[in-house]
């Protein structure tokens, strides 16, 4: 099918190609396993079904769905996507991709929910893309809107799908707070086909009279979940209630639970649904380890694992805790920067680009780091603090362990954390390989990779050159 011809056909063909593939593949509720691709069950160890608490029960779909994709190649995409993946060496669909796809390229409405690092943003993104090509956006007046939780999220997808929107002449624009809102406001008043953004700054455009929603026609909703915990909410309802009402809505996560209710009622028509293991033990390349250790052997453990030949993300709950560390390490010879709420968005950017460059090999963070961001090589997640509730533990831990890599996540847990700690493994549905260690011994240098760090103090140089947002293409390179 030409895709010119799927724009606006939001139920076309389902049945027709109902029962087509005959792969026997399900949507709603079933693990989809092909081949080669990220996220299959079975091996590894820490595997075992759960429920993360708070489950809700995923919607039925009226319409059935289109049967899965085996490449990209007969989706029907603009030629010029095509040509994009492979030069992108994406050749071919992971399993939300191909399961999704089909029904996303038609118009339907979908409610994704896929593990982390099994290839969401190109689930959403390129279809997205191929169903805005060939459309031109007025000043200020979007037609098609990604809303993300973080800054950081915001960039990253943005920098994702730059070069696919390119290759169809699209036009796309972050909007995130923190960054001068004059700039962002000028992308949109050349005109922007896409907009990445997070709630808050929309809304501020939105208000300025710098951004119009009426003609948004496509709405996606990454870290769906995410956004209503941090009290989004209101933010998104105010900004779902503005795009074209009969336009398509995509809400993605590798967590859905009963937070989103409310959005996929009011928001999702008879949407599709695809949904896998969601318990962080379902990533099969994943190692989950706990190490039960002393509190005043805490800080020396943590620095001779971050001293360890190879990137890591350490987490933490609090900024000043992740400032604490940082200087630690810092004194301590090991190239660490700290990425919380509390540093100017500038200075969040740059640490990141440095981590994601190698500049620095440790990145210390809050939660903040924890949703959607992507580094290659990265085969260390460390909870220095333990998580405090299972979808925190996914999400953090989902930093490693991504299309199809191996990883292990390392949560250090003090003698009176253990019984917390167990409880929330057993509610992700993990059963870690739990070891007692000191700073020093061989076991952890075995499952961490840990060595004492040179002990003499660096300080980290500035930038590469800083990035802002604004229009993508250009500017966040
Ligand atoms: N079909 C594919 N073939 C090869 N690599 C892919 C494919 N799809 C996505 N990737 C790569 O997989 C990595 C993870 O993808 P992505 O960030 O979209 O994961 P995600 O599902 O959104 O994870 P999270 O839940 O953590 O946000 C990215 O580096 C992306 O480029
Ligand atoms: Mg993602």
């Amino acid at each position: 099918m030409n895709h010119a011809t799927r724009k606006h056909d939001r139920y076309s063909s389902s049945s027709s190609r109902m029962g087509g593939s005959g792969r026997g593949d399900r949507f709603g509720g079933q693990t989809l396993s092909r081949s080669g691709a990220p996220g299959r069950s079975g091996g590894g160890h820490g595997r075992r079904p759960a429920g993360l608490q708070g489950e809700f029960a995923l919607p039925v779909s009226v319409t059935p769905a289109l049967p899965e994709a085996a490449t990209f190649a007969e989706l029907g995409m603009p030629p010029a996507l095509n040509k994009t993946l492979t030069s992108q060496g994406v050749h071919e669909p992971f399993p939300i991709q191909a399961a999704t796809l089909p029904n996303s390229l038609a118009g339907r409405d979908v409610l994704g929910r896929g593990r982390t690092g099994s290839g969401k943003t190109l689930a959403f993104g390129l279809a997205l893309l191929a169903r805005t090509f060939g459309q031109r956006a007025e000043s200020r007046r979007p037609l098609a809107l990604i809303l993300v939780p973080t800054r950081e999220l915001a960039q990253q997808v943005t920098d994702a799908l730059t070069p696919y929107a390119r290759s169809l002449r699209l036009r796309m624009a972050a909007v995130v707070g923190g960054m001068s809102i004059g700039r962002q406001a000028g992308a949109l008043r050349e005109g922007a086909e896409v907009v990445v953004a997070t709630p808050g700054r929309l809304r501020d455009l939105i208000e300025r009279g710098d951004c119009r929603l009426d003609q948004v026609g496509i709405t996606v909703l990454d870290e769906a979940d995410q956004m209503a915990d941090m009290g989004f909410m209101p933010q998104i309802t105010y900004l779902l209630d503005q795009v074209r009402p009969s336009g398509q809505r995509m809400l993605f996560s590798a967590t859905l639970d009963r937070n989103v209710d409310l959005l996929v009622r009011r928001y999702l028509t008879d949407p599709v649904v695809h949904s896998v293991d969601p318990s962080a033990g379902a990533v099969t390349t994943m190692e989950h380890h706990v190490l039960h250790i002393q509190g005043a052997d805490k800080l020396a453990t943590t620095v001779e694992i971050a001293a360890r030949d190879g990137r890591v993300i350490m987490f933490l709950d609090t900024k000043h805790a992740v400032d604490r560390l940082t200087q630690n390490l810092l004194d301590s010879g090991v190239r660490a920067a700290a990425l919380h709420g509390g540093k100017s968005q500038p200075q969040r950017t740059r640490t990141l680009a440095q981590f994601k460059t190698g500049h620095v090999t440790v990145l210390v963070a809050t939660n903040v780091a924890a949703r959607g961001i992507h580094v290659d090589n990265l085969d260390l997640v460390v909870n220095v603090d333990p998580p405090s509730d299972p979808k925190d533990y996914l999400h953090r831990g989902g930093r490693t362990a991504r299309a199809g890599e191996s990883g292990s996540v390392v949560t250090l847990v003090l003698p009176n954390q253990r019984r917390a700690m167990a409880r929330l493994m057993a509610d992700a549905g993990i059963v870690p390989q739990t070891s007692q260690v000191c700073s020093g011994e061989a076991e952890l240098q075995r499952i961490t990779g840990a060595q004492a760090p040179s002990g003499i103090p660096v300080t980290i140089s500035a930038p590469v050159a800083s990035r802002r947002p604004g229009r993508s293409t250009r500017r966040y390179r």
